[in-house]
This record gives C-alpha cells, structure tokens and sequence, in this order.
C-alpha cells in the first residue's frame, strides 16, 4: 500500500500569536519544527478575515522553506492572486464565511460558478495542483472532476462528530475515496481528525494525503510540535502498514 503524507495545518499556531498581536509563537519556526518531526508538507489557511495566518506568514514559509505547501484559500481575487505569485505546490479551495469558527461544510461545487472555474485556472495555470475541499458525497465528486481539478480533499468533519456512534460516516468516507479515485482524483482528507480518530481514516487506501492541525498543536502544547507531529506520523503509518500500535 503506498504511504500516507502527513501535512500539518499550523494555522492555530498563529491564533495564539494573533490572541496578542505579537511575534510569538512564530509560524515559521513551528513550519520548521513539523518537519523536523516527520511531516510531509505544511498546510495553512490564508483567510480574508486574517483571523490567524497572515500575508507575511504565508510568504515566509512559501519563500525560505523547502517543505512542500498546501495553501488553502477561498476564492477571492486578491488571495488568489498571492497563491498565483507564490506558486505553492498545491493550493486548496475552500468555502469560507466570516462567521464560522472554521471551515464548516465543503465546497459547493459547480461548473456554472464563474468565481470558482476562474479561480482554479488562475492557480493551474501559475503551476499549482488544485485540490477542491467537498463533502464526501458522490455527486459533489463527479462535479468536482468536471470541473477538472487534479486532487480533492474530503471533508472528515462529520466522521469526526460521529466516529464514536458507528461505521456509518467513516463508510460514507471511504465509499466516497473509492468513487473519487476511480474517476482518477488524487484523494486526500482532512478537519477535525485527531489521535484518537485517525487510524482508520488514515488505513483508507486511495487517501493519499491528511491535514491535521488542531490535535496536533494541542497537543504541542505539552509535549512539543515536533514530539506531536512524530506520535501523529506514528500512528498513521502504523495503520496504513497494519502494524497496530506504535
Ligand atoms: N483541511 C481543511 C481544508 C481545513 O480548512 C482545515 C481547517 O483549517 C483542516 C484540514 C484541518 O482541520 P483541523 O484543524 O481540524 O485538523
């Protein structure tokens, strides 16, 4: 079974920093720390309210570290145009409204949506992978691969709610990575996955990527980003391999 990439999403690292506008903790240092820890990649969310990560931010990491970026953004002109600038590997539209705690639902996706089909030709053609994040629901895959987007990222917040009350969301889930990678979509998944929860999305064959972000800079909090990032690294390999316990 191919191996599954872990990118850290370091956003929340910013949220602390943001709580008092200050330099500390510093994005860039934690981007560092997640690699240094065993990450493939780093993930961060550029919003257009700048609630965590800012301009800067996304800037350093993308311009003075030779990790792999995942840029998420809605798809508004002027955070389109930075991705295009930057050129990140991948750049990840999302759904945005300025008044969720995060990234609620998936996208909804359409190939009548002007914004949206603008938006990733503006990204494709700067040279960036499009991956489109959508709820794990098969019609919303078939729009998204008309739409002709090379990758998509499936929504795991509700096996995240739900995880504990049975098979139903994580079949939903991996019912949805096989129709996507049958159609020839790169699949990966993320929000609201955890230490806990993680195994068994992350033993889902065609999920090629996760985005974990939260449990891991809680955790980080006691015992280090990059003592965090290894134990998460752990127990994904670990599944995926069938190895059990780390
Ligand atoms: N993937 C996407 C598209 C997201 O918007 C987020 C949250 O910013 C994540 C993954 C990571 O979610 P979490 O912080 O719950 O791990």
């Amino acid at each position: 079974m191919t191996p599954v990439r872990l990118y850290v999403n370091i956003d929340h690292v910013a949220t602390v920093r943001q709580a008092r506008k200050t330099d500390e903790p510093d994005p860039l240092e934690a981007a560092r720390a997640a690699m240094a820890g065993g990450a493939d990649g780093i993930t961060v969310h550029l919003r257009e309210d700048r609630r965590h990560i800012q301009d800067a931010d996304v800037v350093a990491i993308a311009t003075s570290l030779p990790s792999p970026l995942n840029f998420e953004l809605g798809a508004s002109d002027e955070i389109v145009e930075l991705a295009c600038r930057l050129r990140p590997l991948q750049a990840t539209l999302v759904p945005e409204r300025r008044d969720e705690l995060t990234t609620e639902g998936g996208l909804r996706v359409s190939s009548r949506d002007a914004r949206l089909r603008n938006a990733i030709r503006r990204l494709d053609e700067a040279g960036c992978r499009v991956s489109l994040f959508i709820d794990p629901v098969l019609d919303v895959i078939d729009a998204a691969k008309d739409l002709g987007v090379p990758a998509i990222e499936l929504h795991t917040g509700d096996y995240a709610h739900h995880w504990r009350e049975g098979p139903a969301a994580l079949e939903q889930l991996r019912h949805a990575a096989s129709h996507a990678a049958e159609l020839g979509l790169a699949v990966h998944a993320g929000h609201g996955l955890t230490y806990l929860n993680v195994r068994e999305v992350a033993a889902v064959p065609e999920i090629e990527e996760l985005n974990i972000g939260h449990s891991i800079v809680s955790r980080a909090v006691f015992e280090g980003l990059e003592g965090a990032v290894r134990r998460m690294r752990g127990l994904m390999t670990a599944a995926r391999t069938g190895s059990g316990r780390p």
